[in-house]
């Protein structure tokens, strides 16, 4: 197999290990920066395939631009980034990255649903600013999570396993409203399929597993934190650009809302001036969902192999084209 495959931020080393076993070269955007999307098209015109990240727009004007490109694979399980009908109707097989990472993103939800229930951060901040001056039992108190309802919005692959562990790792009750019914988690989790209002008036803690689409873009908003109980806590660590980031700032502050966890902001980076930043009762964390080194080296396994494949003309390991 000959050719070059650009790889348009730091992934893995076994993926570039996989992709020159099999006799392809490798470039990849070294600057610690994210390119533009000028830069990912001139960097392409010497490949055959790209590995992209989500950052990256794969429009209809980069398809034009990159007409040579055989096969790409996102560095992800979401491809919102990708403009699908144009890449089929170039028939350029894309691939992605759904299932290793699943796991990684349903720990990081728990500890940002830890990290809200119990204060975490506020009494770490507590510390660092020489208050631990003796023991009070009435200091830092949180809510236990074992008793208390957790809502999922979204009961994919993700919303599934955080389920699971809510349910199996700290006896929480499960509700959910998803696009498809999910019968393994209701036989096995005893999870109740409720309505949209039921979900947002009914969780102690509310946690969005969904993908970005027209329908769930901004569909937690201001309404819909209206609607939720005063001593819940809204975690997101799916995508920024289905919470609206003036809402829920304008909730916390009104305490129409006790916290949130958030993994994903709107946009992203965020600043480091956010006002969510300086409130107590709320966690942020980088997009760091999927940020372990064993999903790292799996998500990079799947990509160079969905590059290998695609360039041969057969089927990759996953692919989102129909
Ligand atoms: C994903 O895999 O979609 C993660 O959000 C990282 O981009």
């Amino acid at each position: 197999m000959d050719g070059v495959v650009f790889i348009s931020g730091p992934v893995h080393p076994v993926t570039f290990q996989l992709l020159e076993e099999a006799g392809l070269r490798t470039k990849k955007w070294k600057e610690d920066r994210r390119p533009s999307q000028e830069e990912v098209i001139e960097n392409c015109q010497e490949a055959c395939a790209l590995i992209s990240l989500v950052r990256d727009k794969l429009d209809a004007f980069f398809f034009k631009s990159c007409p040579q490109l055989r096969a790409i694979s996102n560095y992800a399980v979401g491809f919102e980034n990708i403009d699908l009908s144009e890449a089929n109707r170039r028939r350029i097989p894309i691939g992605y990255t759904p299932e290793v990472l699943s796991n990684s993103t349903a720990e990081l939800t728990i500890a940002l649903l830890l990290a809200c229930s119990r204060n975490i951060l506020s009494a770490n901040q507590a510390i660092r600013r020489g208050e631990w001056t003796h023991f009070d039992p009435m200091k830092h108190l949180g809510t236990d999570l074992s008793g208390k309802t957790l809502g999922i919005f979204g009961m994919g692959r993700i919303g599934s396993l955080v389920a699971k562990k809510a349910r199996l790792g700290f006896d929480m009750e499960i509700i959910y409203n998803s696009r498809n019914r999910n019968e393994e988690v209701e036989d096995r989790l005893g999870a109740a399929y409720v309505s949209w209002e039921d979900l947002l008036e009914s969780s102690d803690f509310l946690s969005a597993h969904c993908p970005i689409t027209e329908r769930t873009a901004g569909i937690f908003n201001k309404q819909t934190f209206q609607r939720m109980k005063s001593t819940a806590f809204f975690i997101n660590a799916a995508r920024g650009g289905i919470h609206v980031e003036e809402d829920l700032i304008q909730a916390l502050n009104q305490r129409e809302i006790a916290g949130s966890g958030l993994d994903v902001t709107n946009p992203e980076p965020m600043r480091s001036d956010n006002p969510l930043l300086s409130m107590s009762n709320v966690v942020v964390t980088p997009h760091i969902g999927s940020a372990t080194m064993e999903t790292r080296k799996k998500m990079g396994e799947i990509c160079a192999h969905n590059i290998i494949q695609g360039l041969s003309g057969k089927p990759m390991i996953h692919t989102i084209n129909p």
